[in-house]
């Protein structure tokens, strides 16, 4: 909908250019006043307001556009910054969760001297330094990175002999353990190059790092599926590493895009990191990745059919089964070079379970009985778990514009777990309920049309 974009965006940028630009003004706070708490907590409140104004969906759905937050953050950092000059106080009381969300945020639109981004995937180091740090993790066995391996994968009619090679595996450095191989469609995200759904992900346990450390590196290859027009260059790969160290216990998780790009010379095919490149297509992995290593929810299973060409298969895989298993076990992970604290609460935080009459008031129209509320209600503890495996904090629970351009089927993550019945784990929820399950966790969370919420009362340090 690039038209109705466009409009939003005009809406917003006509209503808010002039609030900005009088904003100091307006709460008579000049840069180098000594200001009371009060006058700080007040331009707090009218900051996180201004962060959190909604845009208008084509459907009448408010949403948040999620560069403009990042856009609004940075502003307000910016005048944070100008406001504390000259003050003989150290840091303002109160204003703690706000600007540790505002800072992590605005990272991502840090710009070096000649404008370019230098902080996409929201790390505290820039893209450049986090691909240095996390090298030794993410650095592709021998098997992935070699010539006749590559070659298999840039065509499709190669993908078998690709995947008999890592079935095989023979002398390789990880002769010991198996790897695992799962050919799929995804149902939420094209590929960072944005040309497919299509998926090969190759799970390889149990490598050793160079500092003796365990780690388990998850490997995806986008891959282009038969429905798909031939001729389209599918480049990306994305890995995930978790780290076990004796002494911790979180894993620590690295992440890394890769594109294929063929040297014009040789034809010699190389995997470069995207966070090294000056215009890194790949984005925050941590807005969608709470739990480390995401469960695998395919669309389509394919397998190979007899003249080695992908084919639709039974979607009840032993490898997912596996897999799934490997990654409920990581339990909470640390992402390594993430604030996370910064993200804010979760979603569906167990300490304030509403009462009866919020879920009642979210589905009023509907009329629902009260054991029907109380069963919605009692699944809105998502945290029951999450806190130990790792919270749905911002972004998850929050209506974004781009969720709309981004899913293909315009739900995020968080929606389709909940209205799919996949979370909280064995509900026995009516789809009527479900629905109204994630109505409920998203008006607790950010209710962008009264401005409070859970998410909120963090940021104002409650
Ligand atoms: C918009 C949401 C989103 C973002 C942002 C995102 N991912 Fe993912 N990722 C997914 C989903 C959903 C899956 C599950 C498999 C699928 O459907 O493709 C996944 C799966 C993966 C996998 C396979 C292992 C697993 O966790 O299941 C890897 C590797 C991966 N992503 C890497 C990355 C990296 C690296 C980044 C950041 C540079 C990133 N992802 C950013 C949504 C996202
Ligand atoms: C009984 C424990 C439990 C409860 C309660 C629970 N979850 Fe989960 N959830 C899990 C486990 C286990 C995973 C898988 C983690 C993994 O494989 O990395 C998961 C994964 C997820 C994921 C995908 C992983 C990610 O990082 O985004 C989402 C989304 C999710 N849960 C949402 C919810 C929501 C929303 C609720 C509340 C309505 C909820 N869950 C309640 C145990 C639970």
């Amino acid at each position: 909908m690039p038209a109705l974009s466009i409009r939003c965006r005009l809406l917003s940028a006509r209503i808010l250019a002039p609030l900005l630009g009088a904003s100091l003004l307006a709460l008579g706070l000049a840069p180098s006043d000594t200001r009371r708490d009060a006058e700080w907590i007040q331009w707090r409140d009218a900051r996180i307001k201004w962060i959190l104004t909604p845009s208008t969906q084509h459907d009448g759905t408010q949403c948040l556009d999620q560069a403009q937050v990042a856009a609004r953050c940075r502003r307000a950092l910016g005048e944070y910054d100008a406001m504390l000059q000259g003050q003989s106080t150290d840091s303002p009381v109160g204003l703690e969760n706000f600007l540790a969300f505002v800072r992590s945020q605005a990272l991502m639109e840090t710009v070096d001297s000649v404008g370019r981004q230098t902080h996409r995937l929201g790390f505290s180091l820039s893209d450049k330094e986090y691909a240095r740090l996390a090298e030794p993790f993410v650095r592709l066995p021998d098997l992935i990175v070699n010539q006749s391996f590559l070659r298999d994968m840039s065509d499709p009619a190669g993908y078998r002999s690709a995947v008999r090679q890592i079935e095989a595996q023979a002398g390789s450095e990880e002769r010991t353990v198996r790897w695992r191989v799962l050919l799929f469609r995804g149902r939420f995200i094209k590929s960072v190059d944005r040309t497919t759904y299509g998926r090969m992900l190759v799970v390889i346990p149990g490598r050793t790092g160079v500092d003796g450390a365990l780690y388990d590196q998850w490997i995806q290859f986008a891959l282009a599926t038969p429905d798909q027009p031939q001729g389209v260059d599918e480049r990306s790969v994305s890995v995930v590493s978790v780290v076990r160290r004796e002494h911790k216990a979180r894993p620590e998780v690295y992440f890394m895009d890769y594109l294929r790009t063929t040297d014009p010379l040789t034809g010699d095919i190389r995997l470069v990191p995207t966070a090294v490149l000056d215009d890194n297509p790949s984005k925050n992995c941590y807005d969608c990745h709470k739990t480390g290593v995401l469960p695998i929810r395919p669309d389509l299973m394919f397998d190979f059919d007899i003249r080695g060409r992908l084919t639709k298969a039974s979607d009840t895989s032993p490898t997912l089964r596996v897999l799934d298993e490997l990654a409920a076990a990581y339990g909470r992970p640390d992402i390594v070079g993430m604030d996370e604290p910064a993200y804010g609460p979760s979603v569906g935080s167990s300490d304030v379970l509403p009462d009866r009459s919020f879920v009642k008031s979210v589905s009023a129209p509907l009329n629902l009985s009260d054991e029907s509320l109380d069963r919605i209600r009692q699944a809105m503890a998502c945290c029951r778990c999450h806190d130990s495996i790792g919270p749905l904090n911002f972004p998850a629970g929050v209506r974004r514009s781009r969720d709309e351009t981004t899913f293909k089927y315009g739900r995020s993550l968080t929606q389709t777990y909940v209205e799919e019945g996949w979370m909280p784990p064995g509900n026995q929820l009516s789809r009527i309920e479900r629905v109204e399950l994630w109505q409920c966790l998203s008006r607790q969370y950010l209710d962008l049309k009264r401005g409070t919420g859970t998410f909120v009362d963090w940021l104002q340090g409650r």
